[in-house]
């Protein structure tokens, strides 16, 4: 059932501030603002050496902004791959590490297969699924639910940002459980957890300003989405979306790679999306938009209301996003990146839940 939307993605996207919610119920002691993992767990945070994820597709992007956490406030070293590379790369790997596979389906293949080469290396097997009748759930030692409910539009969204929510709870956990972060950074991470659900409200009034940016990206050959930090997978999430569901080429880059190759392609037909709300490296994202704009690049900034005072001089599309905790910013500038993929795919006129020559689980290698 669609309720009043024309498309289950449009409904799904719309969702999401009841399912980070039902997410972060299940994650998170607000009332003690700590994170209460339920999950019994076959190791120990504290005596790990090294996480590696593997997953597919918008469920790896997910393990890409995790990366940035589990590094930073677990100061766990974390290896993270493709599963459809991992599996035949056959790294070495040293036992009793902790080996975790993202999937919405728990059903894909290659990162099944994965599981199975880190299951026989001697690591813990850790999942992240919302299907919990899936073979990839059943093969793992302990599984993290995200519990979105289905998601029937084969272009994931609240999926992933039910992942990043159960991610970030996981790697406030391992941070606790490791010393990295003390109690009183816990609970402002947590804080900043809870506030997520109105904010990705507010964010998702922007659509009707979303709608007009779509219309004229439906005319666009090619669409460059650049980001730094944990905002670097939510350009490369954003391009994927484009791509999926719009048949746009779209490619996401880190910001700082621009001008070691792609800054070749920009001219007055190229609109550029940058997702850069204000934090400690906004400043360098401001230079690499300056690179842009100076070859005639059509720029769509989303930022939060001090990025926009602070970078956003002179650029006439920006998508204003509340501004929240540094930590959760990855997860809330998704939204606007799913709105533009969504409408942009509507004025294309593509069948948006059901696009060509992809399926909602790939159970083929
Ligand atoms: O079910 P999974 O999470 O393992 O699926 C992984 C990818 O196939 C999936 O995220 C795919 O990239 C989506 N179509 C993205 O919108």
């Amino acid at each position: 059932d669609k309720g009043n939307h024309r498309h289950f993605m449009a409904k799904e996207i719309y969702e999401q501030p009841e399912t980070i919610s039902h997410t972060l119920s299940h994650y998170v002691d607000m009332g003690a603002e700590k994170v209460a993992i339920r999950e019994t767990l076959p190791f120990n945070f504290a005596d790990l050496t090294r996480l590696t994820m593997s997953a597919c597709g918008t469920a790896f992007y997910a393990g890409a902004v995790a990366k940035y956490w589990f590094e930073r406030y677990a100061r766990l070293p974390v290896d993270l791959d493709v599963a459809s590379e991992f599996r035949y790369r056959e790294p070495p790997m040293q036992k009793g590490g902790l080996s975790l596979f993202i999937s919405q389906s728990g059903e894909t293949a290659d990162t099944l297969a994965a599981l199975r080469y880190c299951a026989g290396q001697g690591q813990h097997v850790a999942s992240l699924v919302n299907t919990l009748e899936s073979t990839i759930a059943r093969e793992s030692g302990v599984v993290f639910p995200i519990l979105c409910g289905p998601e029937i539009g084969v272009a994931s969204t609240k999926a992933l940002t039910a992942q990043l929510t159960a991610l970030a709870s996981l790697a406030i956990a391992a941070g606790r459980a490791r010393g990295s972060i003390d109690e009183a950074t816990e609970a402002e991470l947590v804080r900043a957890l809870t506030a997520l659900p109105s904010a990705v409200s507010e964010a998702l009034a922007a659509e009707d300003q979303i709608r007009d940016i779509s219309k004229r990206l439906s005319k666009a050959k090619d669409v460059l989405y650049l980001g730094r930090g944990p905002m670097f997978p939510v350009a490369m999430e954003g391009a994927l979306k484009l791509k999926e569901i719009s048949y746009i080429h779209a490619e996401g880059y880190a910001a700082g790679e621009l001008k070691h190759g792609p800054i070749a392609l920009v001219d007055e037909a190229m609109p550029v999306i940058v997702v850069a709300p204000s934090d400690e490296l906004v400043d360098k994202t401001l230079s690499n938009m300056q690179e842009v704009a100076a070859r005639g690049g059509k720029i769509i900034l989303v930022t939060d209301a001090e990025g926009a005072r602070t970078v956003g001089h002179g650029v006439a599309d920006i998508i204003e996003i509340p501004h929240v905790h540094s930590f959760v910013a990855p997860i809330l500038a998704t939204i606007p990146v799913q709105l533009i993929a969504y409408h942009t795919a509507v004025f294309m006129g593509t069948d948006v839940d059901q696009p060509r020559n992809l399926a909602k689980s790939v159970t083929v290698e």
